[in-house]
């Protein structure tokens, strides 16, 4: 079911409104054997359907509660639309605590004939860039519902995926959703808190993360240091489940820590820059990467977003490319100009600034980029490519922190003086 007249046409075929690798072909496979098809109206949809997912937007406002519309205005319009034998309906959107229990009742409201629906809470775990691997070897399927057959009806549609299965009541399969998404975003404002503190005390915060993380208790996934985390989940899902504890008078101080930590991540690119470059104002940024991740033109909450509308403020000319995200983008900002390739971005500008970890810019020829640009830095959001690869190219390396780049911190100097004068003491004795 698609409302939107162009997407659906072009859904029909084959072409997905975004990129995402290898879901073109499968869209366009599946349509042409007859396996899946798009309309608009509800009704065909809904003809002889067993089961119905519910995956509409739920973006959330800016008080960080989620905006249902769109989901209870797709529920309302499958309930119009069955008659006869119910589907078991699926709620695939992530929702607030407590959703997919209103559902039931909401449903049989506005079917008007009093007879029960059968809903089951499925929240989605798969990540952008790699939807298709993710779900086909997903590590986790989480279904809740207070209805057993149900259950088990959905239960039997992943069997082919061999994956483990949880299932439990509706408010705990939603919980299960928020509290990943929080516990990912936390972690990754850990290790970016934690990269400034290794800057000042001297200490590489990439082996700190991998040492850390080869701990099996603490594990090395999303402990990458850099601009923050972005993307149509984790800093929704944080801000919203946040919301969720503030609205039943409790406070999650954690969740909101790395909340605040995220953006003054961002703020931290700028200020480095400033710091490099002095004033901003007139001088010409390359920036490469405003996908919030590779291998998607999702530009959803990307901190290529807020890094721009700080340059552009601060008086900045932005020269900007991305493999797959630049139409997004310039609707966005129209005022940044965006370069035809990489290379084309950079010339003439003071600084190359990189924000997204594109394995086209990890392969790029660095000695290239130093002929290009005006100044010398090479600003690594990301901490994709190696220090001293850049310094060979001629090029200054900077990133957000990580690494001692200027002078030992107040906390380094103050040990080291106690050393010394340990030293006096030792040798007065
Ligand atoms: C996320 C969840 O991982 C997924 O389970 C859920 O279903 C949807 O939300 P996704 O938004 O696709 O998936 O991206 P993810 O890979 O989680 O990355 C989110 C952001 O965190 C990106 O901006 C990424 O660059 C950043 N990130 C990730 C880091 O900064 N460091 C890391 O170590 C990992």
């Amino acid at each position: 079911m698609e409302r939107d007249a162009g997407r659906l046409s072009a859904l029909r075929s084959g072409r997905t409104p975004f990129y995402e690798p290898g879901l073109d072909e499968q869209v366009a496979e599946s349509v042409a054997r007859g396996r899946l098809s798009f309309t608009d109206d509800c009704r065909v949809g809904m003809r002889d359907a067993e089961f119905a997912f519910l995956a509409a937007n739920t973006p959330v406002d800016e008080s960080g509660r989620a905006d249902l519309s769109h989901f209870w205005q797709a529920a309302a319009d499958l309930a119009h639309a069955v008659s006869g034998q119910r589907p078991i309906v699926v709620v695939k959107s992530t929702v607030p605590v407590g959703t997919s229990q209103a559902l039931g009742d909401f449903l049989r409201r506005q079917s008007g004939d009093g007879q029960r629906w059968c809903v089951v809470a499925n929240p989605e775990f798969l990540t952008e860039g790699n939807a298709l691997r993710a779900l086909r070897e997903c590590d986790r399927i989480v279904i809740g519902s207070d209805d057993h057959w149900a259950l088990t009806e959905v239960a039997s549609l992943y069997a082919p995926l061999q994956t483990p299965l949880v299932a439990t009541d509706f408010a705990t399969a939603e919980m299960v959703k928020y509290g990943s998404n929080a516990f990912l975003a936390t972690k990754i404002s850990f290790i970016n808190e934690l990269a400034h503190l290794c800057e000042q005390t001297g200490a590489d915060v990439q082996t700190v993360a991998l040492r850390m993380g080869l701990d099996p208790r603490i594990g090395l996934a999303f402990l990458r240091p850099g601009a923050g985390f972005g993307g149509s989940c984790l800093p929704k899902h944080t801000r919203a489940l946040a919301r969720m504890a503030r609205d039943e008078g409790l406070e999650l101080s954690i969740v909101e820590a790395a909340v605040e930590a995220n953006r003054r991540q961002r703020r931290a690119v700028v200020h480095r820059l400033r710091e490099a470059l002095g004033p901003l104002d007139g001088r010409c940024i390359a920036l490469w990467g405003l996908a919030f991740k590779p291998n998607t033109s999702d530009i959803r909450e990307a901190p290529a977003l807020d890094v721009i509308e700080m340059l552009l403020a601060e008086g900045a000319e932005v020269r900007a490319y991305d493999p797959q995200a630049m139409d997004p983008m310039r609707k966005r900002h129209p005022n940044v100009s965006y370069a035809q390739d990489a290379l084309t971005a950079v010339e003439g500008a003071d600084a190359l600034v990189l924000l997204t970890e594109w394995e086209e810019f990890r392969l790029a020829d660095l000695a290239e980029v130093r002929r290009c640009l005006r100044g010398d830095l090479v600003f690594d959001g990301r901490f994709m490519w190696e220090k001293e690869d850049v310094e060979e190219a001629g090029l200054r390396y900077m990133t957000i922190a990580g690494w001692s780049q200027r002078e030992a911190g107040a906390g380094a100097r103050r040990l080291a003086d106690s050393a010394v004068q340990a030293e006096r003491l030792l040798r007065a004795a």
